[in-house]
């Protein structure tokens, strides 16, 4: 990474494509690496920061760009940012790669790619049987949309292949872009 520049790494992905577990996975790999890492998931935020809000588009769009809008703060002074929240909708994910790449951050869209059907098989938190069931209406997937990136970064196949798989695949993304260095054998 480039003196005191940060970036952020923006995962994006139905609920439970396992976008929380690849932040998690990353955050320790860069702290080892001597990068200081925040990191801004969804459901956290939504306890704070976000806390009142709801899913309609409106609320969910605050809630992006109020995400954005921290991230860019912390990169902009040195922050290697990780943020994990659906960020259903295109405009507000691309609003805030400008916002941050306007401010001198690298912006990696990070597509968690597992599908509805393998989201739904594995139903973590038991939300698309009771969004199927019709106690959660618009639930993004079933009847909500989801606009998927047409261009990201990285693309993890979070359905199919390893945790350890997609993790490598976004290390080594950063490594190309110059944003932490290849690991060297001890
Ligand atoms: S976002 O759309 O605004 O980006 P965010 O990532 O913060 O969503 O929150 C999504 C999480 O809220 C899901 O993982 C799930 O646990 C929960 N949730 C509750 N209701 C909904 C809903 N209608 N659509 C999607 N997720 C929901």
């Amino acid at each position: 990474m480039t003196q005191n520049q940060g970036f952020v790494v923006w995962f994006t992905g139905l609920s439970g494509a396992g976008k929380s577990t690849l932040a998690e996975a990353l955050a320790p790999a860069l702290r080892e690496r001597g990068i200081p890492v925040e990191i801004l998931d969804g459901d956290v935020v939504r306890t704070n920061l976000s806390k009142g809000l709801g899913f309609s588009k409106e609320d969910r769009d605050a809630n992006i760009l109020r995400i954005g809008f921290v991230a860019n703060l912390l990169a902009r002074n040195g922050v290697a940012v990780i943020t994990a929240a659906i960020s259903p909708y295109r405009d507000i994910r691309d609003a805030n790669r400008a916002l941050i790449e306007g401010d001198g951050s690298q912006f990696i869209e990070v597509h968690a790619a597992a599908s509805l059907d393998e989201c739904e098989a594995r139903d973590v938190k038991g939300l698309y049987a009771e969004a199927r069931a019709g106690k959660r209406p618009g639930f993004t997937g079933i009847d909500d949309p989801y606009e998927a990136p047409l261009a990201p970064e990285v693309r993890c196949d979070t359905g199919r292949e390893s945790e350890s798989v997609s993790l490598d695949r976004i290390l080594a993304h950063l490594e190309e872009a110059g944003l932490i260095l290849a690991e060297v054998a001890a």
